[in-house]
């Protein structure tokens, strides 16, 4: 019995150090500001540091990856949410979205915020939640270009 625990230890340690091997694929692509959406809506500054920190890891070309996203299985988990969040809706192509989609993906942005359902709340354990002032913050700026 004892044994056999042993060996399925062993097991497990070779597949997660495999796992190392596989890199889930990346696009970081340089800001393009004709089409950025913090460019082109020519955010404020604070407003650009606040959607840049909670909301361009998962919905921009411009994702940073912190050490632990190199760390599978994790990386392919997290490379999920980015890859379903940018197919949702990419602030690196903002332009690129017709005028009705562009203005229905502003009315989602207000509502998923507002409900406190963005950032997702898995990716807030570690990058901290949305504080309420920056929420507010957020919410009115978006409300203005609408
Ligand atoms: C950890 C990754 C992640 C972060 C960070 C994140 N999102 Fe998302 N977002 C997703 C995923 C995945 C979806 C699609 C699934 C869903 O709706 O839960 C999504 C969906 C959305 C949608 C719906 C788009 C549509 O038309 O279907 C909006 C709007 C949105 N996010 C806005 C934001 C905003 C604004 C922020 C920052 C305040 C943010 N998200 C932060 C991953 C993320």
């Amino acid at each position: 019995m004892k044994s056999k625990m042993k060996k399925i230890g062993v097991v497990l340690i070779i597949a997660l150090v495999v796992m190392q091997f596989i890199r889930p694929d990346r696009t970081y692509v340089a800001v393009d500001t004709q089409t950025d959406f913090l460019s082109v809506t020519q955010a404020p500054e604070n407003i650009a540091a606040i959607v840049k920190k909670n909301c361009y890891d998962c919905h921009s070309d411009q994702t940073a990856y912190p050490w632990y996203t190199n760390v599978a299985p994790l990386s392919f988990w997290i490379n999920h949410h980015i890859e379903e969040g940018k197919e949702h809706l990419n602030f690196s192509n903002w332009t690129k979205y017709p005028a009705k989609k562009a203005a229905h993906k502003l009315e989602e942005f207000f509502e998923e915020v507002e409900e406190g359902k963005m950032p997702l709340e898995s990716y807030t354990y570690l990058h901290g939640s949305l504080s309420e002032t920056d929420k507010s913050t957020l919410l009115t700026w978006v409300q203005s270009i609408r």
